[in-house]
C-alpha cells in the first residue's frame, strides 16, 4: 500500500434525529464513541494523518478527539454546506497531500480497519482517480446509487433526491467511504458545484468529474456493507450496539472464551479476556475490564475498568476500578469501590462495600460490611457486620489491619485506627484506639442479666407468657426479685 496515506473522517453534521443534547458521534456503542471506532479503524492503516472534520458542537468533539486522539488533525467546517465542502475544509487544514486520500463518515461504528486497508489496496492496484466503496443491498433507500454504463464503467453516483425512477431501482449504493488520488482530490473539489436537489456540495459529484476528464473510476461491493451503515436515531444506535456487541462476544468465544449467555453478556470494545475464562448469564464487561484465565464472572455482574486475576470467582457483583486477585472470591452481592485491591485467594462476600481497600493475599471480609480507607493484612479476616468508619462528617481517615488478626463480629473500627499483627477484638466492639500486636480488644462492659425483668416489665404479653413457661417453678418467689 502507498506510504502516503491520508484519511478523512467526516463528522460535522448535527444528528438532529438523535434529539440528544450529546452530538451523535459522541454517543458510545460498546464503551467507546461512534466517532472513536471509526478513528481507531483509521488509525490501524497507520496512515501518514488523520484528519476529522468538526462542526456541530465542535468544542464538544474536538476535546473528546484531542483527549483520546492526540495526533488527529482536526478541521472546521463552520457550516455544513455538503460532503465536498467538508472534504475542502480537510484539505486545507491538512495542507500539501500526496498519495491516497481515503473518506469515512464519524457515525459508523462497525467498520473495521481491515476493510478500509483492502479498499485502498484495490484502489491503488487500479490506479484509480476515485474508487467507491459500494454496497450491493436490498433496500438501497437513502443512499447514492452507483451508476454504471452498459460497459460495467462506473459513471457517475446519484443521490437519491436527484436520481430519476429508473436509477432508484439501481440496488449498488455509494457506502459513504471513498479512495481518491490526492492530486486528483485537489483538482476535483474547486469543480464541484452546488446545483442540486439539496443546494449542497456533493463529494460524489468528484466521479463524474474524474469520468469527464478520463480518469480511471472504480467500485468496489464491500463484503460486509454492515460496517459501513451508519447511526442517525436512537433505535439504530440500540440495533447496531447489539450488533457490534455480538461480534465482539463472538470474537471472544473464538478465542476460548466461554460465554453460557451471549444475548445477556456485554463486553466493551476495549476489554481483554484470557482464554477458559467463563462469563455466566447477565455480565457486562466494562471499559478497559481485564479478566485472566479460568476466572468465572457472573451471573449479574457489572466490572468497569476491574482486573480479575486467574482463577478468580466474581458472583452477583458490581465492580469499578477494582483488582480482584488470583483464585479470590468475590461476592454474592458485593459492591467493589474504586481502589478495592483484593489479593490472591482473598475474599469479599455477601452484601460487603468496599472503598480504596487494599486487602491482603489470602484475607477475608466475608459477611455484610463496609470497609473504607483502609488496609487489611495477609490472612486475615474480618468479622460479620464490621463497619469502618472511615468519615468522622468532615474528614476520611485510614484504618490498617495487620497480619492474621482476627477481628469478631459487629465491630466498629473508629479511624483514624491501627490494629496490629495478630490481635483480636471481642464481639459487638467499637474500637478507637489502636490495638498493639497479639492483644484482645474489647470495649463493651461485663454482662449483666436482670432476672425476670420481662416478666415485670413485660406482663401480659406474649414475650412475658413465653418466659413464664420456661422458667417454669425455678420461678423466684416475687420477693427474690431485685434490680442488681
Ligand atoms: C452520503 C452520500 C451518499 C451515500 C451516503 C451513505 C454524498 C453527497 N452523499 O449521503 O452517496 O450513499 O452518504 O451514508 O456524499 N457531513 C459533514 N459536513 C457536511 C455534510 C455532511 O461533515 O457538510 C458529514 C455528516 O456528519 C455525515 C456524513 O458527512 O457523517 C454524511 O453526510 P449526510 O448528509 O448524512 O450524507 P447522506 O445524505 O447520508
Ligand atoms: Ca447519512
Amino acid at each position: 500500500m502507498s506510504s502516503e496515506l491520508t484519511v478523512i473522517v467526516l463528522a460535522a453534521g448535527g444528528g438532529t434525529r438523535m434529539k440528544s443534547k450529546t452530538m451523535k458521534v459522541l454517543h458510545p456503542i460498546a464503551g467507546r464513541s461512534m466517532i472513536g471506532h471509526v478513528l481507531t479503524a483509521a488509525q490501524a492503516l497507520e496512515p501518514r494523518r488523520v484528519v476529522a472534520v468538526v462542526g456541530h458542537q465542535r468544542e464538544a468533539v474536538s476535546a473528546h478527539i484531542h483527549e483520546n486522539f492526540p495526533d488527529v488533525v482536526l478541521a472546521v467546517q463552520e457550516e455544513q454546506l455538503g460532503t465536498g465542502h467538508a472534504v475542502r475544509m480537510a484539505v486545507e487544514a491538512a495542507g500539501q497531500l500526496s498519495g491516497t486520500v481515503l473518506v469515512a463518515y464519524g457515525d459508523t461504528p462497525m467498520l473495521q480497519g481491515e476493510t478500509l486497508r483492502s479498499f485502498a489496496a484495490e484502489h491503488e492496484a487500479a490506479q484509480c482517480a476515485v474508487s467507491i466503496l459500494s454496497g450491493i443491498v436490498d433496500d438501497p433507500c437513502g443512499y447514492g446509487r452507483v451508476l454504471r454504463n452498459t460497459e460495467g464503467d462506473v459513471e457517475a453516483i446519484v443521490e437519491e433526491k436527484d436520481a430519476t425512477p429508473e436509477q432508484r431501482e439501481v440496488c449498488e449504493i455509494n457506502s459513504g467511504i471513498l479512495a481518491f488520488d490526492a492530486a486528483f482530490l485537489a483538482g476535483a473539489l474547486p469543480r464541484i458545484g452546488n446545483d442540486n436537489a439539496n443546494g449542497e456540495f456533493y463529494l460524489t459529484d468528484a466521479i463524474a468529474i474524474a469520468r469527464a476528464d478520463g480518469l480511471t473510476v472504480g467500485a468496489y461491493p464491500a463484503d460486509d456493507v454492515t460496517q459501513t451503515e451508519g447511526v442517525n436515531d436512537r433505535v439504530q444506535l440500540a440495533r447496531m450496539g447489539a450488533e457490534v456487541n455480538r461480534r465482539i462476544v463472538e470474537g471472544w468465544m473464538r478465542e476460548g472464551v466461554t460465554v453460557m449467555d451471549p444475548a445477556t453478556t456485554w463486553v466493551d470494545a476495549d476489554v481483554v479476556l484470557a482464554a477458559d475464562v467463563t462469563i455466566l448469564p447477565g455480565t457486562q464487561l466494562l471499559g478497559t475490564t481485564v479478566v485472566a484465565e479460568d476466572a468465572v464472572v457472573g451471573p449479574d455482574t457489572t466490572l468497569k475498568d476491574c482486573e480479575i486475576g486467574a482463577g478468580a470467582r466474581v458472583v452477583r457483583t458490581h465492580g469499578e476500578l477494582a483488582v480482584i486477585g488470583a483464585d479470590a472470591q468475590v461476592g454474592p452481592y458485593s459492591y467493589l469501590r474504586p481502589g478495592t485491591i483484593l489479593g490472591a485467594a482473598g475474599k469479599i462476600g455477601g452484601f460487603v462495600e468496599t472503598k480504596n481497600a487494599r486487602i491482603g493475599d489470602g484475607a477475608k471480609v466475608p459477611h455484610l460490611s463496609y470497609v473504607g480507607d483502609a488496609e487489611i493484612g495477609e490472612g486475615t479476616n474480618i468479622g460479620a457486620g464490621t463497619i469502618f468508619a472511615n468519615y468522622d462528617g468532615v474528614n476520611k481517615h485510614r484504618t490498617k489491619v495487620g497480619r492474621h488478626a482476627r477481628t469478631a463480629s459487629n465491630n466498629t473500627f473508629v479511624a483514624p485506627l491501627e490494629i496490629g499483627d495478630g490481635a483480636a477484638t471481642g464481639a459487638g466492639a467499637v474500637v478507637r484506639q489502636d490495638v498493639p500486636p497479639g492483644a484482645l480488644a474489647v470495649s463493651s462492659g461485663p454482662q449483666r442479666n436482670l432476672e425476670e425483668w420481662a416478666l415485670r416489665k413485660r406482663a401480659g404479653t406474649a414475650q412475658a407468657e413465653a418466659a413464664e413457661l420456661a422458667l417454669g417453678d425455678g420461678r423466684s418467689a416475687p420477693d427474690d426479685v431485685a434490680e442488681s
